[in-house]
This record gives structure tokens, sequence and C-alpha cells, in this order.
């Protein structure tokens, strides 16, 4: 039995077909929270556009490819009965024209938005830009905005800087000015833009305008492989909407108060007494330093970023962007931590935390190497992403940063713990008391 053949038909089935499965796709990868399908900015959209168009003349393109062949196929295809053959040929000439110029043209039609869009994503950042240095460690960000800079107790100009969380108003263009640290990082945000390396020794740029969605948070990550914790190199950006950004970034300008304000202890704790005379204790007895907190070119405008926005709201903050990272079995007696015995142990240099770490506003916090704490309490999480920034997870970090990151530079701090990458136990370091008032006094950090 013999149907007759419906070339015209089956070309319709194939393209409805087609067409479905790419809508699919595209749909799907939209639900996701890191798809790069989100067209949240300017550059994101174009790149977007560009996707689809292909998609669709591929699509088409490939329709028209497979009907002629499967028709080729089943119209000349072996049968008893009729011998019909097809006819035998040497050369074409018409035919071979036609097949070379008519994927020319499909290059050309194809590379015409291609280069159109690189041009417009490849040019310079419109002037009035935010300015962002991004500087990839291994393994964390740092996140400098040198448009906005305040005046240090000794008299230096600072650039606010920040680590592993960016904000960015919503409506501005961004212009990111990318450099490595070490070794070559690749910054990402799939939902605002493409990826883009970070390369010592030579800066990169990207630009986009997070123009479409604010108050909300976005996952970050480091896109090339450059070690042991590579996967562990993650960030946030927090798009605000514009007031909230200057409020937010006005808060960064201050220093971290020295003499900062300090949690009560809850009434029922016996240290409450203790910790309220300690707190004063420090603010007299550092004398000179306390003295030059208070001067007037340093007081922290904390009418403007007290009250107002300092920080994204954690409750706010969508699930995605919660890290859920299994910690390791670190023993840790969580005693009450006191932030001002905390304040004064970093300013005594105990746990060689200034060898690393600068807190403005701390005249010994100078380190370069790590990351700035200067407004640590305020973020929402640590370890460049990898754990929710709570007095828990802080203080298991600084026991022993490295069984909670594999290959992280942050030493082993906790007295008498194991050091995967020493392969020794500390025999120096800090009492899980200790620990705690340090944790305190980071977490008071807002
Ligand atoms: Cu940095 Cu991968």
């Amino acid at each position: 039995m013999h149907h007759r053949f419906r070339p015209r038909r089956l070309a319709r089935a194939a393209l409805t077909v087609a067409l479905a499965a790419s809508s699919l796709v595209i749909a799907a990868c939209t639900q996701y929270p890191n798809s790069v399908f989100h067209q949240r900015t300017d550059t994101n959209r174009d790149i977007g556009f560009l996707f689809e168009i292909l998609i669709w003349f591929g699509s088409i393109v490939f329709v028209i490819v497979e009907a002629i062949l499967v028709y080729t196929l089943i119209r000349f295809r072996r049968r008893s009965g009729t011998a019909r053959q097809p006819e035998h040929v040497h050369g074409n000439t018409t035919l071979e024209i036609t097949w070379t110029i008519v994927p020319a043209l499909i290059l050309v039609f194809i590379a015409i938005p291609t280069v159109r869009t690189i041009f417009r994503t490849q040019s310079r950042a419109a002037s009035g830009a935010l300015q962002v240095e991004v500087i990839g460690h291994q393994w964390w960000w740092e996140f400098r905005y040198p448009q906005y800079t305040s005046r240090s107790p000794t008299g230096k100009l600072d650039t606010v800087v920040t680590a592993n969380e960016l904000y960015l108003p919503k409506g501005r263009t961004v212009n990111f000015t990318l450099h490595s640290n070490d070794v070559i990082h690749s910054f990402w945000v799939p939902s605002l833009s493409g990826k883009r390396d970070l390369i010592a020794n030579h800066t990169n740029y990207l630009w986009f305008t997070p123009d479409s969605a604010a108050s909300t948070a976005y996952n970050g990550f480091c896109v090339e492989y450059c070690g042991a914790s590579h996967a562990n190199m993650r960030f946030r950006t927090f798009v605000v909407t514009p007031d909230e950004f200057a409020s937010w970034i006005a808060h960064q300008e201050t220093p971290a108060a020295f003499a900062t304000p300090i949690p009560t202890p809850p009434a029922a704790n016996p240290a409450a007494a203790v910790a309220a005379t300690t707190a004063s204790a420090v603010r007299g007895g550092a004398g000179a330093v306390a003295a030059r907190a208070a001067a007037p070119e340093v007081t922290p405008p904390t009418s403007v970023a007290q009250a107002g926005f300092i920080a994204f709201p954690r409750d706010k903050m969508p699930a995605y962007t919660v890290p859920e990272t299994p910690t390791p079995d670190i023993q840790y007696s969580d005693p009450y931590g006191d932030p001002a015995r905390g304040a004064t142990l970093l300013l005594h240099g105990q746990g060689a935390c200034l060898g690393c770490h600068t807190i403005r506003g701390n005249p010994s916090m100078i380190g370069q190497i790590g990351p700035n704490l200067t407004h640590v309490g305020s973020r929402t999480t640590i370890a460049a992403g990898l754990y929710p920034n709570d007095a828990r997870h802080l203080a298991l970090w600084i026991k022993n940063a490295r069984k909670m990151k594999p290959g992280v530079l942050m030493p082993t701090i906790g007295l008498n713990e194991y050091d995967p990458q020493l392969n020794t136990t500390m025999k120096a370091g800090l009492t899980d008391q200790q620990i705690a008032d340090i944790v305190a006094y980071l977490q008071a950090l807002k």
C-alpha cells in the first residue's frame, strides 16, 4: 500500500516542532536565576536579541535543508516494481554557484547584527558612568569605587573598597575596569551581562546598565578555572534604587567607627557589666586613637548612613542568593563575645589579622592582602559568597578557614586546630573566647 507523499505538510510539521523546541529551551532557561536570558540590562538585551534571531534563522535553514534531504531520501528510495533512478550528472555549474552563494549570503546576513552588537558592547561606556574597579584574587573579589573617597584619620584619601558584594544603582551605566592580582579569573553575573576575563598586567573593560529591576540580588561567579577554590569564588550583586545607592555609598565612605556602636549585651548575661566597663575603658584608654576617631573630619554622617539604607536587607535576599554550603566539622564552644574586647584584640595585633586586612578607622588594621573588612558586618556572606555572614560561620571561618575553603590563603588561627595545608596542628592561635570577641566586633562593623 502506498501513501501519497506530501512534502509541504512534512515541512510544516518539522518547522512547528523546531519552533516549539527552541521556545521551550528559551522559556526553560529564563526560569533559572543564573540565566543569561534574563534581560535586565541593555547588554543582555542586545545579546538576547542576537541569540534569538540566530536561533530562528538557524532553525529555518535547518528545517529547509532537512526537508530537502528527507524528501530526496523518500522520493528516490529503492523500491520494487518501478525502477525509477535519479539522473546521473557530472558537475552542475549553476547548482554549485548557488550552493556557494546562498551560504555566503546567509553568513553576511548573520554578520550584520553580530558585528553591530560587538561594536555596541565593545564601545566605551557612556560618560557619567559609575566606575567600578574589579580585582580578582585567589579566591575572592575586590570591588573599588574610585569616584567615592573619604579622608582617613591620618589625612589620606581612601577609595571606597568592598569585597564580594557589588552594589549598583538601577538605571545608571556601570563601567567595570577588570584586573587580576594573580592568575586569570573571569567575571560573570549571568543575569546582567556576558563574562569577561581578569588578567594580570592587562586591563579589560565591561559595561552595562542594570535598568529593568531594582531591589534585587543576583549571583556572580568566577568562570575561568583559577585553582583549588575556583568554584568557591562567588559574589553577590545588588541592584538598588539610586537613593539606596547614594545612602549605601555615603555609609561606605565613612570609616568603621573604632568606638563602634557596640550592641548592649543581653541583660541576663553576667558579662554585661564587664562588657560595658570594658567598652568605656577602650574608648578612654586607647587615648590618641579614640581622640582621632572622634575628630570632626572623620565623624560618620550618622544622620544619613545609620538611619538610611546601609545594606541590602537580608530578609529580601532571593533564596538563590543565600548560600547553603555545608560546614565542615570544626569544634567551637560558642562563648559570649564582647565587641570591645574584640576591637582591642585586633588593635593589639592578636591573631595577626592586621597583617592582611584593613578596617578603616582601626589604626592598626591596614593589611592589604585580604578583603577589606571596614563594613564587614553589613555584608550578607563571607568567604566569597560561600557562607552566610553570621556569628557562627564567621567564628568557624576565623578558627579554621582552610577546612572551610580548600586552598585559602587565610591561615588557620584557632589554637590547637589542624591545618590541612601545613599538615600540622597549630600550637599558637586564638582561643574560642578570643574568636568570639573578634567576631562580635566584626559583626558590629555595619
Ligand atoms: Cu577565579 Cu576561577
